[in-house]
C-alpha cells in the first residue's frame, strides 16, 4: 500500500452532512449566524410615509419596521413590554402603536406614551419603558436589520458593493417591487445558498441561462469581504431571451450578481434589470426563497413579468430538483464529503466560491475566528 505523502497538498473537502441535517446546528444558527448578520427586512417603498409599518421575522424573532414622526426608519421587536402581546401584523399606517391586549400605547419612536390606569401604580415610571430597537440600514432602497447591536455596518461587511450596484443600476432608488415569486425548497438553507454560489452545475442543468443569458465559459465568482461577486460576459445580444435596453447604464450589456452573506443576493441582468434572491430559513430542512423583480415606480412591464415567469420555469425549477436531491443525499449513511473542485485558475468549473462559503459557515457554527 502506498503511504500518503503528508507534505503534498490535500484537496479541501466539502462540509460534513451534519451542518445541513442536525436540528441542534440549526438552533445554533438561529442564535448565531442568522442573529448576527445583516438580514433583509423589506423594500423601503413599504414605509414611505411617517407612520407606515410592516411586520416580518428574522431568525425566528418577530419584528416590525416603522417610519417615525421625524421620518427616521426604525425596527423594533414586535412585542409589548407589558405582558408580551404582539403589537402589529401585516402592513399599515398608525399615529401611535397600540397594543391589542390592554391598549398600552407607544410613540412611533418606541417610548411608552400611556396605558389604561397606569397612573394608579405607585412608582410606575413610564419613561423607563421603551420598545426594544434593532439595528437598521437602508441599502439602495432595501432595508436590512441586524439583531446584533454591535454589528459592524454593511459597508464594512460588503466593501464597495453599494457604489458598484449603483453604477450597474443608476435608477435603483426609483425601483419598486413589481413581482415576488415565493419558492419553497425542502432543503437546508445552506444547500440552496451553495447551489446559487457556483456555476459548476450550470452547463448541465441550466440550458436557458447558459445559452440565453450568460456565456458560461466567462463566469467567475470571487469573495470580497462577505460578498460573493459573480461576473460573466453575456451572449450576443441577439441571442438574449428578452429585449434589452443597452442605454440603461455603462454596464447595460453585463450580467452581475452580489451575494451578501448569508441570505440575500442582488442580481443584475443585461439591460440593468434588477432582481433579488432572499433565503428565509424555516427549519433545518426547509427554506423559502423569495425572488423579487423591480421596475421604476413599480410600473407594470411585460418584459419583466415574462422574465420572472421564464426564470421561475427554468433556472429556479431546475435548481429545486438539485437542492432537494442533495438534501436527501446528505441524510444518506453512504455519503462521505467529497473534495471540492478548486481550480487555481478559478472560472466556471471551479468551486473556490464554495470553499469561501463553507469557511464562513464553519466560522459561524463552530465559532472559529467568529464573525
Ligand atoms: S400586553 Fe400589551 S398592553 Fe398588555
Ligand atoms: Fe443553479
Amino acid at each position: 500500500m502506498n503511504r500518503p505523502d503528508l507534505a503534498a497538498p490535500q484537496p479541501v473537502h466539502s462540509l460534513e452532512a451534519r451542518y445541513y441535517t442536525d436540528p441542534e446546528i440549526f438552533k445554533r444558527e438561529l442564535n448565531g449566524t442568522l442573529a448576527t448578520t445583516w438580514q433583509f427586512a423589506g423594500h423601503a417603498s413599504l414605509v414611505r410615509n411617517n407612520g407606515d409599518y410592516f411586520a416580518f421575522s428574522v431568525a425566528d424573532q418577530d419584528l416590525f419596521c416603522i417610519r417615525d414622526r421625524d421620518g427616521n426608519l426604525r425596527t423594533f421587536y414586535n412585542v409589548c413590554q407589558h405582558r408580551a402581546h404582539e403589537l402589529v401584523s401585516g402592513t399599515g399606517n398608525c399615529k401611535v402603536v397600540v397594543c391589542p391586549y390592554h391598549a398600552w400605547t407607544y410613540e412611533l419612536s418606541g417610548e411608552l406614551r400611556s396605558g389604561p390606569n397606569i397612573k394608579s401604580v405607585e412608582g410606575f415610571d413610564r419613561k423607563q419603558i421603551c420598545l426594544t430597537e434593532v439595528r437598521t440600514e437602508v441599502f439602495c432602497g432595501f432595508i436590512f436589520v441586524n439583531l446584533d447591536p454591535d454589528a459592524k455596518p454593511m459597508a464594512d461587511w460588503f466593501p464597495g458593493v453599494e457604489k458598484e450596484l449603483r453604477a450597474f443600476v443608476p435608477h435603483i432608488d426609483d425601483l419598486e417591487p413589481l413581482e415576488w415569486v415565493e419558492i419553497s425548497e425542502r432543503c437546508n438553507w445552506k444547500v440552496s445558498v451553495e447551489n446559487y454560489s457556483e456555476c459548476y452545475h450550470c452547463a448541465l442543468n441550466h440550458p436557458t441561462f447558459a445559452t440565453g443569458v450568460v456565456k458560461p465559459e466567462t463566469y467567475d465568482i470571487q469573495p470580497r469581504g462577505y460578498c460573493l461577486r459573480h461576473t460573466t460576459e453575456c451572449q450576443n445580444l441577439d441571442r438574449m431571451s428578452y429585449p434589452i435596453d443597452t442605454e440603461a447604464s455603462e454596464h447595460a450589456e453585463e450580467y452581475s450578481s452580489w451575494f451578501l452573506w448569508p441570505a440575500f443576493s442582488f442580481q443584475v441582468y443585461p439591460g440593468s434589470v434588477l432582481n433579488t434572491y432572499h433565503w428565509r430559513p424555516e427549519s433545518v430542512d426547509k427554506v423559502v426563497v423569495w425572488r423579487g423583480w423591480y421596475t421604476p415606480a413599480g410600473v407594470d412591464s411585460d418584459v419583466i413579468r415574462r422574465l420572472a415567469v421564464q426564470d421561475r420555469g427554468t433556472t429556479v425549477e431546475e435548481d429545486i430538483h438539485l437542492v432537494e436531491s442533495v438534501q436527501r443525499g446528505l441524510n444518506s449513511r453512504g455519503y462521505r464529503p467529497g473534495p471540492l473542485v478548486i481550480d487555481p485558475a478559478c472560472g466556471v468549473n471551479s468551486e473556490h466560491s464554495i470553499r469561501a462559503l463553507q469557511q464562513w459557515m464553519r466560522e459561524a457554527v463552530d465559532g472559529v475566528n467568529g464573525i
